[in-house]
C-alpha cells in the first residue's frame, strides 16, 4: 500500500479552516467516540422541563448540542457543568420556561431548531429561532404547516429560517400523517403535544429514530409508540431523571467504513448506540461484504450499545435496499465513500431527503467523489457509484460535517493527497474527531484558517 503521508498546508487562502489527508496505515485498537447528538438534544430539552434536577452524562460537547443548551439557558434553565460531558439540569417545569430576551441562535442545527419549533410553539410568549448560513436554507413547512393545524402561529421567511413564534397558550391536538420519514418531524408534533388539549398522534411513511418517545417515557410523560407511530396526551409532568448518552453511531460510522476500507485494519469501537433506527449502515455494508462484529455490552440511557469490531474486507457495489434508508439517513456520506472503492456499480434509490440536510449530499457527495476519479451519475433520489480508484484531488465539503469526515476516511485510499476545504463544522457534531482519527492511524492534518489552495495544484510536502 502506498504510504504517502499527508501534506503541509499549502499556501493560498479561502478563510476558512482545511484539512489535509492522504494514506495513513491500517486502522488499529480501540476507541470510543463521543456521545450521541440527537440524545444530547432531547436530554437537555426535557431535564429543562422536569421537576427536580436531572445529570446528563456522556453530553455531545459540540456546536449543536450546546446551541440547544444555550437556547434553554436564555430561556431561564439553570444548567451547571461540572466537568466535560456531563450537565446538571435544573428543571423548570413543564410550565416554568421564560421569554427569551434574544433571537435563539439553532446554529447549524436542524434537530435544535424543528424541535424547538414545536417545544415552543404552545408556550405562552413570542420567541424567535435563527440559525447559520446553511441552516437558513432549509425548509421548515414540513414542520409549521401541522403546527399550524393545532393552532401554532410560526412564521417563516419563504418556508425558511428564522422562525418567528408567536405566543399561544394552549394547542389542538391533531393526527399527523407524515409525508416524510423525518424523526425531526416527529418530534416537533409530539414535543408540541406535550402542551396541547387531547391526544396527538403521528405516523411516518417509514419508521425513524424514536429516541423522543423513549426519553419522554424515560422522564415519566405516557407515549404509546411502535416503529413509525406514535402518540402522547397533554397535561401530564416530567420527572428529574439521570440520562446516560452512548457513543454516537453516526460519528462511529466514519471508522467503519476507514476500518473497512483499509487494507490490515482491525478496530474496536467501544461501547457505541445501536438503536436499530440508527444503524442500517451496518446491514448494507455487510451486503457489501464487509466484515462487522456486534458484540452487546447492555444499556446505556435505556438504548442497546455493543462493541463493534471491524475488520478489513473488500467490498462488492450492490442496490441498497431502501427499507434501510431511514435507518442511515446521516450515514450515506460514508456509504458513498465505501461504494466508491467497491468492485462494480452501487445504487442508491428512496434517498431525496439527502438532498435537503446539511448540504445537498448527493451533489457535494457526488462533486467530490468526481475531483477524485470516480464516475458518480446523479439522481433526484440517490445516485449511481461506480466503484474505482481514488485520486488526490481538491474537495469542498460545502461546510456540511460529514461530508467532510466522509473525505477524511476517502482520503486513506487515495492515490494522491486530499485537501478538503471548509471544514469548520465537524464541531458541530463530533469535536476531536481529527486527534481520535489520527489516533486510529489515518493521514490527517488541519491545515488552518486560510491553509488551503483551491487550485488543486499538488500540496508542499
Ligand atoms: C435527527 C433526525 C434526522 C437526522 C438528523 C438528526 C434527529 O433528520 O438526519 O441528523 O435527531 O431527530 P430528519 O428528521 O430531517 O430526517
Amino acid at each position: 500500500m502506498n504510504t504517502t503521508s499527508p501534506a503541509e498546508p499549502a499556501s493560498g487562502t479561502t478563510g476558512s479552516p482545511a484539512w489535509l489527508a492522504g494514506q495513513g496505515g491500517p486502522l488499529r485498537g480501540e476507541l470510543r467516540v463521543p456521545g450521541d447528538k440527537s440524545m444530547s438534544h432531547r436530554a437537555i430539552m426535557l431535564a429543562a422541563l422536569a421537576d427536580g434536577v436531572s445529570r446528563i452524562e456522556g453530553f455531545l460537547e459540540s456546536e449543536d448540542a450546546r446551541a440547544t443548551e444555550q437556547a434553554f439557558r436564555q430561556m431561564g434553565v439553570r444548567i451547571d457543568a461540572p466537568s466535560p460531558g456531563t450537565r446538571e439540569v435544573h428543571g423548570v417545569g413543564i410550565h416554568g420556561l421564560q421569554a427569551p430576551q434574544r433571537p435563539l441562535d439553532c446554529g447549524n442545527s436542524g434537530t435544535a431548531m424543528r424541535l424547538l419549533a414545536g417545544l415552543l410553539a404552545g408556550q405562552g410568549f413570542d420567541a424567535v429561532l435563527t440559525g447559520d448560513a446553511s441552516l437558513s436554507t432549509r425548509p421548515m413547512r414540513r414542520v409549521t404547516e401541522p403546527l399550524a393545524r393545532m393552532g401554532a402561529s410560526i412564521d417563516t421567511r419563504d418556508g425558511r429560517p428564522p422562525l418567528t413564534i408567536q405566543a399561544k397558550n394552549e394547542l389542538q391536538a391533531i393526527a399527523f400523517e407524515s409525508e416524510v420519514a423525518s424523526a425531526q418531524v416527529k418530534s416537533a408534533i409530539l414535543l408540541a403535544g406535550l402542551y396541547a388539549r387531547g391526544t396527538t398522534r403521528v405516523e411516518e411513511p417509514r419508521p425513524t429514530r424514536d429516541y423522543t418517545e423513549r426519553m419522554l417515557a424515560a422522564f415519566g410523560w405516557p407515549v404509546d409508540f411502535a416503529p413509525g407511530r406514535a402518540e402522547l396526551s397533554g397535561g401530564h409532568r416530567l420527572r428529574a431523571t439521570d440520562v446516560s448518552v452512548p457513543a454516537d453511531f453516526s460519528s462511529a460510522a466514519f471508522f467503519i467504513v476507514a476500518a473497512t476500507l483499509v487494507p490490515g485494519s482491525e478496530l474496536r469501537l467501544s461501547r457505541v448506540g445501536t438503536n436499530p433506527r440508527r444503524t442500517g449502515l451496518l446491514p448494507v455494508l455487510r451486503l457489501m461484504g464487509a466484515d462487522i462484529e456486534e458484540h452487546p455490552a447492555g444499556e446505556e440511557g435505556g438504548e442497546p450499545v455493543a462493541d463493534l469490531v471491524v475488520r478489513h474486507a473488500a467490498l462488492r457495489g450492490i442496490q441498497v435496499p431502501e427499507e434501510h434508508v431511514a435507518d442511515m439517513i446521516d450515514e450515506f456520506p460514508a456509504l458513498f465513500v465505501a461504494a466508491a472503492c467497491a468492485s462494480g456499480p452501487t445504487v442508491v434509490r428512496g434517498a431525496a431527503e439527502l438532498r435537503v440536510k446539511e448540504s445537498d449530499r448527493i451533489a457535494t457527495m457526488a462533486a467530490g467523489l468526481r475531483a477524485l476519479g470516480i464516475r458518480v451519475d446523479e439522481r433526484p433520489d440517490g445516485a449511481v457509484i461506480h466503484g474505482g480508484t481514488l485520486q488526490g484531488g481538491t474537495i469542498d465539503s460545502h461546510g456540511d460535517h460529514r461530508v467532510a469526515m466522509a473525505f477524511a476516511v476517502a482520503a486513506q485510499l487515495a492515490q494522491g493527497a486530499v485537501r478538503i476545504a471548509d471544514v469548520a463544522n465537524v464541531a458541530t457534531s463530533f469535536p476531536g474527531f481529527v486527534e481520535l482519527a489520527r489516533g486510529a492511524g489515518f493521514g490527517l492534518r488541519t491545515g488552518g484558517a486560510g491553509g488551503i489552495n483551491r487550485s488543486g495544484s499538488p500540496p508542499a510536502q
